[in-house]
């Protein structure tokens, strides 16, 4: 039930940065990496193996963002953060999945805070408590 509720909580928002309704590479992107962590939430909870799910997003690097000044000089550096979190989750066991998932997740916001504040709080949302 719990899992329900947020499932509904997470979906049906539209979360944007720029005012503009433009579908960058980048945004197109975000997308999917958000559809897939609601999946890998769920799998967390329900305490399923991770699989691979994070190759796709290698790409981060070079999509090309809506504007230039949502890819400034931290950009690389908290991407590959974020990928490594990735790794992590991915290879997690049973005793640090959630732990990793979190961290995943922590990573998608320090780079929003930087460079995309808009999808904030429903990223705060995805944390497992
Ligand atoms: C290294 C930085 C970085 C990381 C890591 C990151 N994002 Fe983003 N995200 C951005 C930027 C920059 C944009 C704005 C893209 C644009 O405007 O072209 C964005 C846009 C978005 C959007 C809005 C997409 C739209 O429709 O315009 C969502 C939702 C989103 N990210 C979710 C996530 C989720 C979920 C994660 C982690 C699984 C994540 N982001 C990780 C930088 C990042």
């Amino acid at each position: 039930m719990k899992g329900f509720i947020t499932a509904i909580m997470l979906s049906g928002i539209v979360v944007l940065c720029n005012s503009f309704l433009i579908e960058s590479d980048l945004s197109k992107l975000m997308r999917t990496m958000t559809s897939d962590a609601k999946k890998l939430r769920e799998k967390v909870q329900k305490g399923d193996k991770i699989p691979m799910f994070y190759k796709k997003y290698k790409r981060i690097y070079t999509a090309s963002p809506s504007s230039d000044n949502k890819k400034g000089d931290e950009f690389d550096a908290l991407a590959r953060a974020f990928l490594t979190n990735c790794e992590r989750l991915h290879s997690s066991d049973d005793e640090n999945r959630k732990l990793a998932y979190n961290a995943m997740v922590t990573s998608c916001i320090r780079c929003h805070e930087k460079y995309c504040p808009g999808p904030l709080s429903m990223l705060k949302r995805m944390i497992l408590p």
